[in-house]
């Protein structure tokens, strides 16, 4: 396309989208795809609503706060058309992700601004939802096509990764059927469905041809992913590891989300064997407490996790953990969040998120004896949050002085600056001379900020000047 094109375009051919996302990966991950389904249709990403023809909320629905946001940003948003229309423009709202999923028409009834609202599970039908919506009809499009599942994800293509960076994501596995009795994700994700293995090796090879060094296999329950390997056996997620870890170029791979019953011995095998999987594991327990374990549906004993992460750490001395709580599910007492606090000072996290229960309609919880006092929830929280934040200051401060490798990413906030991670997962501020985007370069940690490292060349010249 030639310049002279491209301004002509401007005026009125070229369609704008702005993709908001909320929550997860999962949505950072889809809300990718979308952009690329709709750039297809000539559609160009922007990061601002202002000047968008269309806005595509991806929505979380994990806690009662994440959804309600939405409908706040629905109503800015028709604010915001209602000024554009007097200008002669519009634009079409759009929500996708796990609220469309749970509400699915009563939303159009509740925000008559949406224009669809559409499931994760039928992303692949954007394209045609969007076109039908512009035709003015309210589309609604959450039907669960599990037979397709993977269909909704194009793939990943070449130019991308330019866009998007060396370091991506690969969603192997989507569904739960853990039915943990707090947790909406088994309604509004569905059925536990893997990704078959050729797939995932095939986009693994085409993001690594493309420039991509790192690797983030997603899942919401990612360790539960099984498939028929190469050999014609059985695989789990430690055999397919080992078999990515083959791909030349491919320096680092991760995986997210894990649920504690399913890191068999082979996934735990290969945190010990495979240099290119990284030292770092978000295993959520959630509470510390046999019995609030139990109502929770984890089916395992805060006991059965300390000896997992005994044998995860044997397997790999260096490992960095990361978690998710619950204070406050209900009939929770004193006595078991006590529990739940010496759980953490007997694992100790790197990293950990922490959360008040959200009672969220339909799931077995919502409807338990017991609720717990807001303000206890509130109490709970702190400490427990508190405790945390000192683990994760523990872990950033024990890194101070040592050699790390850090995957550069992007340049950093100051000029002279490049923005990568460690191993485990934490950002790093290094100079721009150690290398270039892409690289993996070895750092010397200087500093540490709440969040970040920072490396010793940074430092030196800061303190220099
Ligand atoms: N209330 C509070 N936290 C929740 N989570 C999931 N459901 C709820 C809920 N109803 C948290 C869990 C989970 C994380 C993604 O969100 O800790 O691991
Ligand atoms: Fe939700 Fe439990 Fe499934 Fe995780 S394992 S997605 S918390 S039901």
């Amino acid at each position: 396309m030639s310049d002279g094109e491209t301004a002509s375009n401007s005026g009125d051919g070229q369609r704008k989208v702005f993709v908001k996302t909320y929550g997860c990966q999962m949505n950072v991950y889809d809300s990718q795809r979308m952009a690329d389904a709709l750039a297809r249709d000539g559609f160009v990403e922007t990061d601002k609503a202002d000047d968008a023809d269309m806005v595509l909320l991806n929505t979380c629905h994990i806690r009662e706060k994440a959804a309600e946001k939405v409908y706040s940003e629905i109503g800015r948003l028709r604010q915001l058309r209602d000024r554009r229309r007097k200008g002669g423009a519009d634009m079409m709202i759009g929500v996708a992700g796990c609220v469309a999923q749970a509400e699915g028409r009563e939303m159009i009834a509740r925000a008559p601004a949406v224009d669809f609202v559409i499931g994760p599970t039928t992303y692949h039908r954007l394209p045609d939802v969007v076109a039908r919506a512009r035709g003015g009809e309210k589309v609604v499009e959450t039907e669960f096509a599990v037979e397709d599942k993977f269909e909704h994800l194009p793939r990943q293509q070449a130019r991308q990764v330019q866009r998007r960076g060396v370091a991506a994501f690969l969603t192997v596995q989507e569904g739960c059927d853990k039915f943990c009795t707090f947790c909406v994700v088994p309604y509004t994700r569905g059925a536990e469905v893997s990704r078959p293995v050729a797939q995932i090796v095939e986009e693994a090879r085409r993001l690594v041809a493309a420039g991509v060094r790192e690797i983030t296999l997603l899942g919401q329950n990612v360790n539960a992913w099984h498939g028929e390997g190469a050999d014609g056996r059985s695989w789990g997620l430690g055999e397919l590891l080992h078999e990515l870890a083959g791909i030349e170029g491919l320096a680092r791979l991760r995986y997210t989300t894990s649920h504690p019953r399913d890191m068999d011995d082979a996934l735990i095998a290969a945190h010990r064997d495979l240099d290119v999987l990284m030292p770092y594991l978000h295993l959520p327990v959630q509470a510390g407490s046999d019995r609030i374990l139990k109502a929770m549906n984890r089916r395992h004993t805060a006991e059965d996790y300390r000896r997992l992460v005994d044998r995860i750490r044997a397997a790999r001395p260096d490992i960095a953990l990361s978690g998710d709580f619950i204070v406050g599910f209900p009939g929770e007492t004193d006595d078991d969040f006590e529990d739940t606090m010496r759980l953490v000072r007997d694992v100790t996290y790197a990293q950990a998120f922490s959360f008040k229960y959200s009672p969220r309609p339909g799931t077995p919880g919502a409807d338990m004896a017991g609720h717990v006092d807001e303000q206890v929830k509130s109490e709970r929280l702190a400490r427990l949050q508190a405790l945390l934040a000192e683990q994760q200051a523990g872990f950033m401060q024990q890194l101070v002085g040592k050699e790390v490798s850090v995957l550069l990413e992007k340049p950093g906030r100051e000029p002279g600056q490049l923005v990568g991670r460690s191993p485990f997962l934490q950002p790093v501020i290094c100079d721009e001379t150690v290398g270039k985007i892409g690289d993996i370069a070895t750092v010397r940690i200087g500093r540490a900020s709440a969040n970040s490292l920072i490396s010793e060349p940074v430092e030196r010249r800061r303190h220099a000047a």
